[in-house]
Formats: C-alpha cells, structure tokens, sequence
C-alpha cells in the first residue's frame, strides 16, 4: 500500500481533529498542517509530530492529499490550488460561497483527476446511514439545526454554516430537482442571517420545511420525515432513528375509523401504538463520524472512486442555499416591495413583547 503524504490547511475548531485522526489512519503520513497563526500551527504540529507551516503554498510540491479546513471565505483560493495540481481535496463544508467558485473546483478536479469530497459530515452519521437503508420516500420533511452562538463561521451566515447540512442530506435524500424556494430570515449579531427557515418544493412533489439558528437557547439536529411507508424521526446528536410504519393489517385493509362504533374508537386509541402503528426505535453505532468521513476520502484515494459526498454534490448544495439567500434577500415583511426586506430590515417594533395586549391597550 502506496502511503498517502497528507496536510491539513487551517487547524482551528475543527481542522485540529482532522490533523489528529490524519495522522492516525494507516497508510497516510501527515506531513504538515498550515494555518497563518503561526503558533497554533506549531502547537497542532508538535502534538502530531509533523511540520507547521503558515502558508499553504509552501505544502504544494510536498502532499498527495490535503484536508481544507480553513474559514469557508478562503476554501475556493485554497482548494483550487492543489485540485490545479492533481492533489486530491477534501474541503469542509460549505464547500464555496458562490456557486461560480464551487464550479470552478469541480471542473478542476474533473480535468486533473484529483478525488474530490466535501465534509458533509452528517451523511457519515449512523443514524443518516440507518435511515438511508429503509425504502422511505419522504414526501414531507422537517429539520431543525440549531443552537447558541459559537462565535465561529462569521464570515458566512445561518444558511451556509447549519442549515447547508440538512441541505446536503435532503438532495441525497429526495433525489429530485428543487422547483420552488421560499425562505426568511433575521439578522441577530449583523453581518449575516444568523436565524433561518426555508420551504423546498421538489419537483416529486416532495416539500421539506428548514429551521437553522445560531441564537437559539435550545440545541437540536433534528429531521421528522413522512412518506407513504410511514414515518421516521432522526436525532442526528442522539444518533437515533424512531421508525413508525402501519401494520401489515392496516397496510392490507386499511383503517377508517368514521366506521368504528364507540367502543372501538376507544380501543383504537388505546392499540394505536401496538396493533396499528408500528413503532421502533434504532440506535447508530457509537462511531465517530469524522473518521469515517477522512477514511472514506483516504480510501477514495487508494481505489480511485468517487466519494460519497462529491464535489459535484457540494456544489449542488451550495446552489440550493443561494437560492434560499436570495429568498431572504427578497422577503417582503409587509408582504410590500416597498417596505422593508431582508434579513436586516425588520419592520420597527410596535411595542414591548413582555407586556399583554390588554395592558398596552
Ligand atoms: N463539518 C462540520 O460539521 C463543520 C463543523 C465546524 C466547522 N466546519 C467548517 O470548517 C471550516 C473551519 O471552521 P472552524 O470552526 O474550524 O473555524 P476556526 O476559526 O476555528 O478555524 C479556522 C482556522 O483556519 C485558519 N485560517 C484562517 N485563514 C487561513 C488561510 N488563509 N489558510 C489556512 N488557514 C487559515 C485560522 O487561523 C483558524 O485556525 C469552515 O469552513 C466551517 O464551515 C465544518
């Protein structure tokens, strides 16, 4: 086995970890990691025992493959790099700002061979892979992402950083076009939307209802799906999948409760979790997703295929979230072009929230 010269571009939050689990896959040498503040470079690299180095440039001529873990602003200069050099990239999600730059490392990496992931790391967990084996075809989706500020990803908003994530599981989900977008969002910290909620139409009619925030005091990572199969809730913290599907005596004669007389009215209530609607509940294997996802990407590189979250999927999840941003952008608050719009433009407070209608009146 050819040994894989790997680096690792930008050793923050989370590119700290890729280095850490890089340096401990068989078959691959970490031979660097770079991030401009020299020391946490020298810091990330001493614990790993490899090279710290401030600018990526310096690691082209010295890697087969690079991890790109740098502020989302910077991975499409980054990237492109070393794709231009045939250097396989697995660049953290969002993949690029704009759709243009995404396209343009696609094509890169297509033209140089070069394997190309992005770090859509929930498609690594468990409790996605689970519900990916059941035949569900969802045909109404919820997720909610969200949780308290983290102070990290200000140079992208709400829609990239979180939502991006339910994103990128719908479309391997749904498998479909999306036809409409609508969307809003609100600005709490300036500078980007930091809460959003998006409604997708697919083109199998298909709808799914999006929830992100950063300014929440609650955290959940959660998506409810319904389809003619029944229904799955997936907690993507707790890494389970409750399944509810009807029995094999409802999906054979169906139900219709209208002709139930009193009694079996009540007895159906009291059965509905037994006799007529199935329920489980499947716990993911305690893995840890950020492995799998950096094997998967060594493993690409060893036999040549393509990863399970490509470029070309990176790229097509980040033309869903501009679509959802431009939504935001247009929102009318008073249903008036005129009046305010956006994610910025609130329309000003007509009173305090705390006091009743009654007392303000
Ligand atoms: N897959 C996930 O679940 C997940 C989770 C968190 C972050 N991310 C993504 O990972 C990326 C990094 O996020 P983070 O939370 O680790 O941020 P961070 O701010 O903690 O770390 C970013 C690091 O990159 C360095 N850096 C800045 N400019 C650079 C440059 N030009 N070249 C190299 N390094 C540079 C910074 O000094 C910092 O150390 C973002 O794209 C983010 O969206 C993904």
């Amino acid at each position: 086995m050819q040994t894989i010269r790997a680096a690792v571009v930008g050793v923050g939050h989370l590119g700290k970890e890729h280095a850490r689990i890089l340096a401990g896959i068989p078959g691959v040498q970490l031979v660097g990691v770079v991030d401009p503040n020299p020391d946490q470079a020298k810091a990330i690299a001493d614990k790993h025992a490899t090279q710290p180095f401030t600018d990526f440039r310096q690691l082209l001529d010295k890697v087969d493959a690079v991890s790109i873990a740098a502020p989302t602003i910077h991975h499409a200069r980054i990237a492109k790099e070393f794709l231009a050099r045939g250097i396989h990239a697995l660049v953290e999600k969002p993949l690029t700002p704009t759709v243009a730059e995404a396209d343009m490392l696609v094509d890169l990496a297509a033209k140089h061979r070069s394997v190309f992931q992005v770090g859509h790391i929930e498609r690594f967990n468990p409790a996605f892979e689970e519900l990916e084996r059941r035949p569900l075809q969802p045909k109404l989706i919820r997720a909610q992402r969200i949780g308290p500020f983290t102070g990290r990803s200000t140079d992208i908003g709400v829609v990239l950083d979180l939502m991006i994530h339910d994103l990128d599981l719908l479309l391997a989900l749904v498998k479909s076009p999306v036809a409409s977008v609508e969307a809003l969002g609100m600005t709490v910290f300036g500078g980007h939307e930091d809460i959003a909620n998006a409604r997708l139409r697919f083109e199998n009619g298909c709808v799914a209802d999006l929830t992100a925030s950063r300014a929440s005091p609650t955290i959940a990572r959660t998506m409810q799906l319904w389809g003619p199969e029944g229904f799955a809730d997936v907690d993507f913290a707790k890494r389970t999948v409750t399944l509810v599907q009807p029995s094999e005596s409802v999906r054979s004669n169906g139900l219709d409760p209208t002709k139930l007389d009193k009694e079996s009215r009540t007895k159906l209530r009291d059965e509905l979790f037994t006799k007529h609607l199935e329920m489980t509940t499947v716990d993911g294997q305690a893995k840890d997703q950020l492995t799998a996802e950096l094997s998967h990407f060594a493993d690409c590189i060893r036999d040549g295929s393509t990863p399970r979250v490509s470029g070309a999927d990176g790229r097509d999840t980040v033309a869903v979230a501009q679509r959802i941003l431009h939504a935001i952008r247009d929102h009318a608050w008073n249903g008036l072009g005129a009046g305010p719009q956006g994610a910025h433009n609130l329309p000003l407070p007509r009173g305090p929230l705390f006091q009743s209608r009654a007392e303000a009146a």
